[in-house]
């Protein structure tokens, strides 16, 4: 996967070269480059905002330095991914649906936003997602890109060594996770619960359907009705 970063704050997005995204680049799954938008200004003082049309506070990022962005970066294959408080949710759905595209351009907005122009004028060239990871607002886009990215890469084949934590992780079964423990058997007085040391995995199996169960429930019971609400077998529901 290629992977374009456009943004007023490259060092923002210095992470990128750790842990395993970094590892990712490293061995070739993944290239990324980070740009500074200001690259693409053609004024003395590199102005890359100015005030909204109809007034109101903010500056609004305008649209010339990201058409020349854009147009310097597109390929056939892109997909522009722009984070922004006013985007669709982002979840593990939308990070598959990423993890699929072979060219990934981010746009990381500050300020009130981009001119919405860009996104319009890129939306009739290439796909376009435009994010929201939660109810809050940020400074801008930079964070979210680091968000997105690690659930993104994580996904990419050959990039975590164990597939099976993918298939049993919180949110791909649409419940959250159970409880996780290791070694030393009891620590601080709090032991291990029993079940987990047996060596019967059917129990240990249903005893960790049963704790994801009323996780759930308790902690986003959303998850457990509409569209996407998880199978339920009838020894589930007597949880
Ligand atoms: N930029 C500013 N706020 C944001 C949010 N909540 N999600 C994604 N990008 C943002």
């Amino acid at each position: 996967m290629r992977v374009d970063v456009v943004t007023i704050f490259p060092e923002y997005l210095s992470p990128l070269s750790l842990s395993l995204i970094g590892k990712a680049r490293g061995t070739g799954l993944l290239s990324v480059d980070v740009h500074d938008l200001r690259t693409w200004t053609s004024d003395v003082h590199r102005t890359v905002d100015d005030t909204p049309y109809g007034g109101g506070p903010g500056m609004v990022m305008r649209p010339e330095p990201w058409g020349q962005a854009l147009d310097a970066l597109a390929t056939p294959s892109s997909r522009l991914v722009v984070p922004t408080p006013v985007g669709a949710p982002f979840t593990q759905a939308t990070a598959h649906a990423l993890a699929s595209s072979e060219h990934l351009i981010f746009a990381c907005g500050r300020y009130e936003g981009i001119d919405q122009r860009v996104i319009d004028h890129a939306a009739a060239r290439m796909p376009v997602t435009e994010v929201s990871l939660g109810d809050y607002v940020l400074f801008g886009g930079e964070v979210a890109v680091l968000v997105i990215m690690e659930a993104v890469v994580r996904l990419l084949p050959g990039v975590l060594g164990n597939a099976d934590s993918l298939a049993e992780e919180s949110h791909a079964a649409g419940l959250l996770e159970a409880p996780v423990y290791t070694k030393p058997p009891v620590w601080r007085d709090l032991a291990v619960p029993d079940i987990l040391r047996s060596g019967d995995h059917g129990r240990i199996a249903r005893w960790r359907r049963d704790e994801s169960l009323r996780r759930t429930a308790l902690r986003r019971p959303d998850m457990l009705t509409g569209p996407n609400a998880p199978d339920l077998d009838k020894a589930d529901r007597a949880v």
